[in-house]
């Protein structure tokens, strides 16, 4: 099979490809795995998309590109829309052209956060940010123009390859004794590398739909911090806030966490629970920054 990953320098797109290529899976050496980014397209052009999709010839799309700067969102409307939305129809409509299947990553951002349990894929969308929005858009587009796509729904993403919330805490916990988080946002956070093994999970199973796919568990971002730093055993004492004190330019929804029980029917697997991918995460980035 060959599988062309889009946005492949992003936090997730990285993971993706090294996991896709990692030859310790002997199904891995069936298959020809290429990662584009910026550099080589424009998902938001579809003449870029189309000459990449039609160079390469894939079998299945593996969209991980997107505007993911949810506040910068909130002003830079159109370039979000252009990315999040039309370049998820480009993308689409490219690999259908091609006889390509779509795997879009989207995000627990598309509901309103209003649910008091964890929302499932037939649970109605309703976003309450421009990222939410753009990226809802480029779902309904990709359902509209093809039938062979699976839509991973999935939220709170910390990797080795970018800054995120994680690396985020522990660099403020090194400059501060005291740090205030939030308690009324409730989410499940997620490894990219968890999330680009159960990506490999879709292709052998040949998911097709919605899914929410995200470690298991949920906690609030104060819990989060709370880990972080009982894992890290720096002396950072963590203060609980109401967002309605911690102000941001994007509206976030509060309780954003997903059920993916739907994955787990299908593919027979489980993700680990949360904290503990957040233990080996921490690990690698520790060692990783010693060496
Ligand atoms: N991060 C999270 O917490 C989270 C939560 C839920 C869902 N998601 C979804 O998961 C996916 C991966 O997120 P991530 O955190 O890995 O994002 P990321 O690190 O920001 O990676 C996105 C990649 O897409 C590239 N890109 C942006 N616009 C592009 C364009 N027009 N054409 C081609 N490439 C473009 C970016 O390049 P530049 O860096 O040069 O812009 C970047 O390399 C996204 O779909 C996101 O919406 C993320």
């Amino acid at each position: 099979m060959k599988i062309l990953v889009i946005g492949s320098n992003g936090m997730l797109g990285r993971d993706v490809v090294n996991r896709l290529k990692n030859p310790s899976d002997p199904w891995n050496t069936y298959n020809e795995v290429a990662g584009v980014d910026r550099e080589h397209v424009d998902i938001a052009s579809y003449s870029s998309i189309l000459m990449v999709v039609g160079q390469f010839a894939p079998d299945i799309i593996i969209n991980c590109a997107a505007f993911t700067d949810v506040d910068a969102c909130e002003t830079q409307v159109s370039e979000a829309f252009a990315v999040n939305a039309a370049g998820a129809r480009n993308v689409a409509q490219a690999g259908k052209a091609a006889g390509a299947k779509i795997i879009h990553i989207s995000t627990d951002y598309v509901f309103d956060g209003t649910k008091n349990k964890p929302y499932v894929e037939t649970d109605k969308p309703n976003p309450v940010s421009i990222y939410g929005k753009s990226k809802l858009e480029g779902e309904l587009a990709i359902q509209e123009l093809t039938n062979n796509y699976a839509i991973i729904r999935t939220a709170w993403l910390f990797g080795s390859h970018r800054d995120n919330f994680v690396t985020t805490m522990v660099a403020l916990g090194g400059k501060n004794k005291t740090l205030s988080v939030v308690t009324d946002q409730i989410g499940s956070p997620t490894y990219t590398i968890d999330l680009s093994d159960a990506l490999r999970t879709v292709i052998k199973h040949n998911l097709q739909g919605i899914y929410h796919i995200t470690n298991t568990g949920s906690c609030s971002r104060y819990e989060w911090v709370r880990k972080i730093f009982e894992l890290t055993g720096d002396c950072v004492s963590v203060l609980p806030i109401k967002s309605s004190n911690y102000k941001r330019p994007a509206p976030v929804p509060q309780n954003a966490s997903l059920d993916c029980t739907k994955y787990a029917l299908a593919s027979g697997q489980k993700m680990r629970q949360w904290d503990e991918a957040l233990k080996e995460y921490l690990n690698k980035i520790t060692i990783l920054k010693n060496n």
